[in-house]
């Protein structure tokens, strides 16, 4: 699509999330937005189904890996139960060729026979502000508020964390476009911890509204790379224990901060299904440990979209690894779309894609390279889209 079918993008857009009508006099932000692209299937020259593909890039497996981030996905209400989903999806795929796609669901059942699977999820959790305060002190880690020339530091906090994950955005991609001062303003506080190696860790906090019991604290990013930069946060957060009686934090999976805390309540107050495509070929950008030495052959089968069926022969080794399509051969261990996807995050054992239907063929042998090539980070993502 293009910027001439911007009022039929936001129209549609409209009436699948209630999203502000276009016109009224509110001035259309750039279509398609910088870095994506929307496709659209049109009926008499009506638009009956779009999907947005944000040309991202996420950390799997200690590398950066382009990624196809799904978003907007709506069908007119007279059009829907068509197939007509399969379509936009399957250009916005085709045209990235992309290793991975991702996307949240508003159901996951939507997406499941597109091949995707729920891996991780985003989670926003609330906390007694006054748990936080009885943190113990650390020793050699302090405090500050970060300015804009301290956001090298940041971003290099975040990547730091992300690439020791299965899925994290790499926010450096063309859709996360904001500058220094405006990614400043979107917050009431970026707070850094500190030790000798420099910057640690940090919180990135919105002061909500009033004050008491009742008041909220919202944390966007709490990244923590030692247990006194957790304890430093965590301390600055409790802080506003008088004024504001809930933290509530943005998070995704377990987060190490937790464990320095003395109280166990860790509300989940909102959860966010992540869901996962991806194609076999991203097998072949596995970080090889020091004693990996692993020769492994894979099936894929059952992709609706008919493109990561097929064999697989994969090769780990300290020198890099590599994938390659081979003879297909259903003798050998086979998953499903969604199982791949299951185990390239990290989100399942073998033993349990077995049980769940989506790992057949194989022995304990081929399940144990799995897991010990796959297994190695656990999925996390903190940015909705
Ligand atoms: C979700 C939506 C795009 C589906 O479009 P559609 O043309 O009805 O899709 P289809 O009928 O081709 O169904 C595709 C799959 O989604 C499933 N599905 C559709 N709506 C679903 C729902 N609400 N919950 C769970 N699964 C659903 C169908 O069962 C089908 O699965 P199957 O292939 O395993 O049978 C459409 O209903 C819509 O625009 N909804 C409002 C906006 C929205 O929720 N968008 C998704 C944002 S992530």
């Amino acid at each position: 699509m293009t910027a001439d079918d911007v009022t039929a993008s936001k129209e549609l857009g409209h009436e699948a999330f209630g999203n502000p009508r276009p016109g009224g006099g509110r001035v259309a932000g750039e279509f398609p937005a910088p870095g994506t692209t929307t496709w659209g299937t049109f009926d008499d020259e009506h638009l009956v189904a779009k999907a947005t593909a944000r040309h991202d890039a996420s950390f799997w497996h200690g590398r950066e890996v382009a990624t196809c981030g799904i978003a907007g996905v709506a069908v007119a209400a007279e059009h829907r139960g068509r197939g007509l989903l399969r379509g936009v999806l399957a250009e916005a795929l085709a045209e990235h060729g992309q290793a991975v796609s991702t996307l949240f669901p508003t159901a996951p059942g939507i997406y499941r026979s597109l091949g995707y699977e729920v891996v991780g999820s985003l989670d926003h959790v609330d906390l007694p502000t006054a748990a936080l305060a009885s943190v113990r002190a650390p020793a050699g880690t302090t405090v500050r508020r970060a300015t804009a020339a301290d956001l090298p530091a940041v971003d290099a906090a975040y990547a730091r964390w992300a690439v020791t994950r299965n899925g994290p955005l790499t926010r450096t991609a063309a859709c996360f476009s904001a500058g220094g001062g405006e990614r400043l303003a979107e917050v009431s506080g970026v707070t850094l911890a500190e030790d000798d190696d420099g910057v640690v860790g940090y919180a990135a906090w919105t002061r909500g509204p009033g004050y008491g019991p009742a008041a909220r604290l919202d944390v966007d990013d709490l990244v923590t790379l030692t247990p006194d930069a957790a304890r430093a946060l965590w301390r600055v957060l409790g802080s506003f224990a008088s004024v504001a009686g809930t933290v509530r934090l943005r998070t995704s999976g377990d987060h190490p901060a937790r464990l320095v805390l003395p109280s166990s309540t860790w509300a989940a107050v909102e959860r966010r299904p992540y869901m996962a495509r991806v194609h076999p070929s991203a097998l072949g950008s596995l970080t090889a440990g020091p004693d990996d030495d692993v020769a492994l052959s894979l099936r894929v089968a059952g992709d609706p979209l008919g493109v990561l069926d097929g064999s697989w022969a994969l090769e780990v080794r300290p020198g890099g690894s590599a994938v390659a399509r081979v003879t297909d051969d259903d003798r050998l261990p086979t998953l499903t779309p969604q199982g791949l996807a299951l185990a390239y995050a990290g989100t399942l054992p073998a033993v349990d894609l077995r049980a769940g239907g989506h790992l057949v063929g194989g022995d304990e042998r081929t399940d144990a390279a799995l897991d010990r090539l796959l297994r190695r980070r656990a999925p996390a993502v903190l940015d909705y889209f």
